[in-house]
């Protein structure tokens, strides 16, 4: 049997220059043996037909251009009927509207009566998307658990080059797909770590570095979607809770040392994606550095590795660690793979300056595993990033003696 079997899909179209895009996915849909409904907004007939979609879904087109009177109830009864919404493609105007909760159409009305898995696809020219306006629309959507799937990197029609073209409609089916059969994660505790560590020197001051915090929480987000119990570990980031996931907030090195320590014994997974200062200073000074002299010298001694000593202590877990290097990434990135003993290491260049990796949405990393294999995943958006790693994580596992241990 088909995941997708029998499953009502209701696929919402908007004004994009990619709408044309969304005949080939409710011609695969309906291959994979869904039941395929359509709706567009007014903007969208300037894009695709009606009889395109008509033919392809075997379904009435529902659109409020069109001549048949649409029933009172038609927004109820759909988002009754659909078991999945998949909007494909999201335009930016319907992706912020939903996101505020505006429901002055048909499918943003659907969109607000509909409460079950809502997946949207934006496509858009690069500057709308990174627009904050569409960026903090996307962070909302993602904090209440609608998937946004995409955009992927390219050239364009308009000519320009970036983020915000549709994802391909295989990606679309495998994530929807995913939802479906899984939660492959289900029944598994992760304990993950996410953002910068702060070491006070005096009251006022503090060592750190550039985390946001993003990576970590994108990985807890998606694990929890894919059925996992999840525990976040997060040091001083600017971003919201995540919804439904166990949150304990540290400061410095110690104090994530600690909480991490607390959680261990309860996690079969542990991916740490913190940042976590490898210095803290000898002294901490009560009062504050002043700014007598020319030169100031505070010495560091070294802190405790913390994925290393999870490693040594608790063979049955499986570990991750991320290694943000600035050179040699995949040797030094193999080097501490062997030196701290864990199962898997995400290395990804870290360039502040280029907008990659620390604060941005976006990462390239390459997945390493202790049995040598790696899986290169391309610049993407830190969710997409973190759904790959959370797959290759699921794949190891299984076949690693660990589970097996845990099981026991
Ligand atoms: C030729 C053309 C192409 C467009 N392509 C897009 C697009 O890809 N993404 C987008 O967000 N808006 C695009 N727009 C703008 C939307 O069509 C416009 O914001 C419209 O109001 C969206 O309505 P809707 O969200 O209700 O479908 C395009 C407009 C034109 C004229």
């Amino acid at each position: 049997m088909r995941i997708l079997d029998n499953k009502n899909i209701l696929v919402g179209i908007s004004g994009s220059i990619a709408a044309y895009k969304a005949a080939d996915l409710i011609s695969k849909l309906k291959s994979y043996g869904a039941n395929v409904k359509a709706i567009m907004t007014s903007s969208a007939n300037q894009f695709v037909t009606v009889t395109t979609l008509e033919s392809l879904s075997d379904n009435e087109v529902i659109h409020e251009n069109g001549k048949s009177k649409i029933s009172n109830f038609a927004h109820l009864d759909l988002a009754k009927w659909a078991d999945i919404l998949v909007i494909a493609p999201c335009t930016a105007n319907l992706m912020n509207k939903i996101a505020n909760g505006v429901g002055d159409d048909l499918l943003t009305t659907i969109c607000l009566a509909f409460n079950k898995k809502l997946f949207v696809v934006p496509a858009m020219n690069p500057d709308m998307w990174t627009n904050k306006f569409t960026q903090s629309s996307v962070e909302k959507l993602e904090m209440n658990n609608i998937n946004i799937i995409g955009p992927e990197y390219g050239k364009h029609a308009c000519g320009d080059t970036g983020y915000g073209r549709m994802s391909s409609t295989e990606y679309i089916i495998e994530q929807l797909e995913n939802f479906q059969s899984q939660k492959i994660l289900s029944g598994m505790k992760f304990l993950v770590t996410a953002g910068p560590t702060r070491e006070p020197l005096d009251p006022v001051r503090f060592l750190s570095n550039y985390s946001s915090g993003k990576m970590g929480y994108a990985i807890a987000l998606v694990a929890k979607q894919l059925g996992a119990e999840v525990n976040l570990i997060s040091g001083p980031t600017s971003l919201d809770k995540p919804d439904g996931i166990d949150t304990t907030y540290v400061e410095t090195s110690d104090e994530m040392r600690i909480a991490v320590y607390e959680k261990i014994l309860s996690a079969q997974v542990f991916i740490s994606t913190a940042a976590i200062s490898d210095y803290h200073p000898v002294r901490y000074s009560k009062s504050k550095y002043k700014k007598s002299t020319d030169r100031l010298t505070i010495e560091f001694e070294r802190g405790t590795d913390i994925l290393q000593t999870v490693a040594e202590q608790n063979s049955d877990i499986f570990t991750v660690g991320f290694a943000a290097e600035t050179e040699n990434l995949i040797s030094n990135a193999r080097e501490k793979l062997r030196s701290k003993k864990i199962d898997m290491i995400i290395a990804n260049i870290a360039n502040y300056e280029k907008n990659l990796g620390f604060g941005s949405d976006y990462n390239k990393v390459t997945v390493i595993s202790d049995d040598e294999s790696v899986d290169e995943i391309d610049s993407s958006r830190k969710i997409d990033i973190a759904y790959r790693i959370l797959k290759t994580i699921h794949k190891k596992y299984f076949k690693t003696k660990k589970r097996l241990k845990n099981n026991a």
